[in-house]
């Protein structure tokens, strides 16, 4: 991992992009398309690097953070919508000079002189989600959320139920699509949060967590009975362009019926922009809503279009950034969850106090080293700080912490007392326990029920924590069993004939399931999902994988597999000596039957070569045109390389194109590529 140490600023800013837009690519493959293209432990070394680099330069804590992000959302229900207009993010700037910089590098680009005038707009960036509405004669058609900024979610039911949202506009060209932020007034929020609290129902971490929980709904229903607002910033798709600057078209929106920011101003040049950011500082706390920072624009829209963008954020706009906010509280105890693989980990709880109008009861500590770090102690005076919402830490220890000893590592797991361990070289403690560890057994049945896993749908933690309560599941293979139980859970609160026989037939539906999804379902250590599928690729069932795990020379045996090194292959040895597993692992074999992995592949010209997919692919999922690649004997893999024989590019393809063709690297169409599919 880097020296975060001997990192610079601009070094640490530049690799946090780098991480959240490579830590979002995984996310995407793993979760919404199962096609992972790296294994969860260098997976987990691009999340630690990240949390690493945050807690040295918070200020440098970025929107769009992996770190923000509690877990990825699962591919929602709602239908997916393309922007006609891609719905661009923001550059970050967190100094004044970066404000000045910008300014400078506006007037390059435009090739005016370095004193010209640019007028500027400034206005709040409020922290909400962004939203596009798009009116076809006047009328709401379409409400999409931003999404990865060129595909969103279609919100439109939820967008009516939004009174700041006007559901006609007068005046309006054929096409308008107005973009802006939906987000929870702060007094809102807590009331919400208290009647949640009351109905035993989920509490929100903040406004905006609680703008997303209640926009992103199937049910418009629900998003009605929260309150939620709107603010106008800007717009898409336009059949015509009524005014020529940014302002304008803000004072146009606002008197076509949107409410638009009352600290929305124009400025002359940098310094009357700066001077507009300590003004929105001030108003902070008495706004009513959440803001972190001030937004810039180019007023001009004709410079505007000159200055354009890169990637995906323009070049005429900028986000000044607000610093993270501290408090002061003491901590009140440390406790230790076990998480799926059983690592303990240390979680401070706080006396509340509010941080930028959060109420803040917890502090991660990451491990016992980061205790020792910081030298805490239960009953300390500590600093907090809320980045964003970023899940708080402690920055300083405000008691005298010197002399004091190594906090104390725990010796047993705090859920089963099994005996814990810290592995060599490694800082994190583990469980011993496994299965019995009722934390990890939580873990690992949400895991395997998981949409990488086996995916079973209407299992979700509500019903496994119910199910583990009523001690009907303890383990997967108990899952297969559920059917036993059918009459007692009908005659439960919430269960209805229709929700069970759902439940079982779902269930039904992975007897004879995919081993590979089996394998990656039992949660080995190292082994993710693209490490099933080549273990399974390699042995064709988890029996023969077990057996050779058993074998004389197990790690030989396990390392000759393409894609397994040392580390997985010491995991899955140690996985399969534990007898408690290979008693689960036969019962599930019995119970559900998982099919043995074959690929059968036809004769071919493709048969022994190495074929990239890239861009987005319109007749196949990528999961498909992989399995076609296999089929005809060839190899599919993740990144083009000298040995890649062959680059299968849809629209969007970006970095993987150019390099092919750098490399002159043949490269095909989907359709040019299916043709050959067709041919074999
Ligand atoms: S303008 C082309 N103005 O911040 C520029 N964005 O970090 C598009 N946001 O996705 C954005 N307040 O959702 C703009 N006053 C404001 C904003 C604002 C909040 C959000 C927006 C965007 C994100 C980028």
């Amino acid at each position: 991992m880097v020296d975060v140490a001997r990192m610079s600023e601009a070094e640490a800013a530049n690799r946090l992009m780098r991480l959240a837009r490579e830590i979002a690519k995984h996310d995407r493959l793993y979760h919404d398309r199962d096609t992972p293209e790296i294994s969860d432990a260098d997976y987990d070394a691009l999340v630690a690097e990240n949390r690493a680099i945050e807690a040295a330069f918070p200020q440098l804590v970025r929107d769009d953070s992996p770190s923000k992000r509690v877990g990825h959302l699962p591919s929602s229900p709602l239908s997916k919508v393309t922007h006609a207009k891609p719905m661009l993010s923001l550059d970050n700037a967190f100094e004044a000079d970066d404000v000045r910089e910008f300014l400078g590098r506006v007037r390059r680009f435009l090739k005016l002189v370095p004193e010209a005038p640019v007028t500027l707009t400034a206005e709040p960036k409020i922290d909400g989600l962004s939203c596009s509405l798009r009116y076809e004669g006047g009328r709401l058609v379409l409400a999409a959320t931003r999404g990865d900024g060129s595909v969103g979610e279609d919100v439109t039911a939820n967008a009516r139920t939004i009174d700041d949202i006007p559901e006609t506009v007068e005046g309006a060209p054929q096409v308008l699509e107005v973009r802006g932020e939906v987000y929870m007034a702060t007094e809102d929020f807590a009331a919400l949060n208290a009647r949640q609290e009351k109905a035993g129902e989920k509490v929100f971490a903040n406004p905006r967590n609680a703008a997303a929980g209640s926009f992103r709904q199937k049910d418009a229903s629900v998003t009605k009975a929260r309150p939620l607002r709107f603010f106008a910033h800007g717009w898409g798709e336009i059949s015509a362009l009524p005014r020529e600057t940014q302002s304008g078209m803000v004072d146009w929106l606002r008197g076509l019926g949107f409410p638009v920011d009352p600290m929305f101003v124009t400025c002359e040049g940098a310094e009357a922009a700066l001077e507009h950011y300590d003004a929105i500082q001030e108003a902070r706390p008495d706004l009513g809503y959440e803001i972190d920072g001030v937004v810039y624009k180019v007023d001009r829209l004709d410079w505007q279009e000159r200055l354009g963008q890169v990637a995906r954020a323009p070049r005429w706009a900028l986000a000044h950034k607000f610093p993270a906010e501290q408090a002061e509280t003491v901590l009140e105890a440390i406790d230790i969850q076990v998480g799926r693989t059983g690592k303990l980990t240390p979680v401070g709880r706080l006396k509340p106090i509010g941080v930028g109008g959060v109420i803040v009861s917890n502090v991660t500590l990451h491990n016992f080293d980061e205790i020792d770090r910081l030298g805490v102690r239960p009953g300390d005076r500590v600093r907090v700080q809320r980045a964003g919402d970023v899940i708080p830490q402690i920055v300083a220890n405000l008691s005298d912490a010197a002399g004091r000893d190594p906090y104390p590592r725990p010796a047993t797991c705090p859920v089963c007392d099994s005996e814990a361990v810290a592995e060599e070289g490694e800082v994190d403690i583990r469980c011993t326990g496994g299965l019995i560890c009722p934390a990890q057994r939580f873990e690992r049945l949400k895991h395997f029920v998981s949409r990488g896993a086996m995916d079973i749908d209407g299992l979700g933690e509500k019903s496994i924590a119910e199910f583990l309560e009523l001690g009907w599941i303890e383990k997967p293979s108990d899952i297969f069993e559920l059917h036993r139980h059918r009459e007692a859970l009908l005659k439960r609160e919430g269960w209805k004939e229709t929700s069970v026989d759902k439940l079982l037939a779902a269930i039904d539906a992975r007897r004879g399931f995919d081993a590979a999804r089996f394998l990656f379902g039992l949660g080995i250590r190292h082994v993710g999902a693209v490490t099933a599928r080549d273990l399974m690729k390699a042995f064709g069932s988890i029996e023969a994988l077990q057996e050779a795990a058993r074998g004389e020379t197990p790690i030989a045996d396990l390392t000759a597999v393409d894609g397994v090194g040392e580390v997985v292959a010491q995991a899955v040895v140690d996985f399969f000596h534990e007898p408690h597993n290979r008693e689960e692992v036969a019962r599930l074999i019995a119970r559900a039957a998982p099919a043995p992995y074959v690929v059968e592949t036809v004769d071919s010209d493709w048969a022994g070569k190495t074929i990239v997919f890239t861009g987005k692919l319109e007749a196949v999922s990528r999961d498909e045109a992989k399995a076609q690649a296999e089929r005809l004997g060839a190899k599919a893999a993740g990144s083009v390389s000298s040995k890649t024989d062959l680059l299968v590019a849809g629209p969007g393809a970006g970095s993987k194109l150019k390099k092919a063709q750098e490399l002159g690297v043949r490269v095909m169409s989907e359709e040019e590529w299916l043709a050959e599919v067709a041919k074999a």
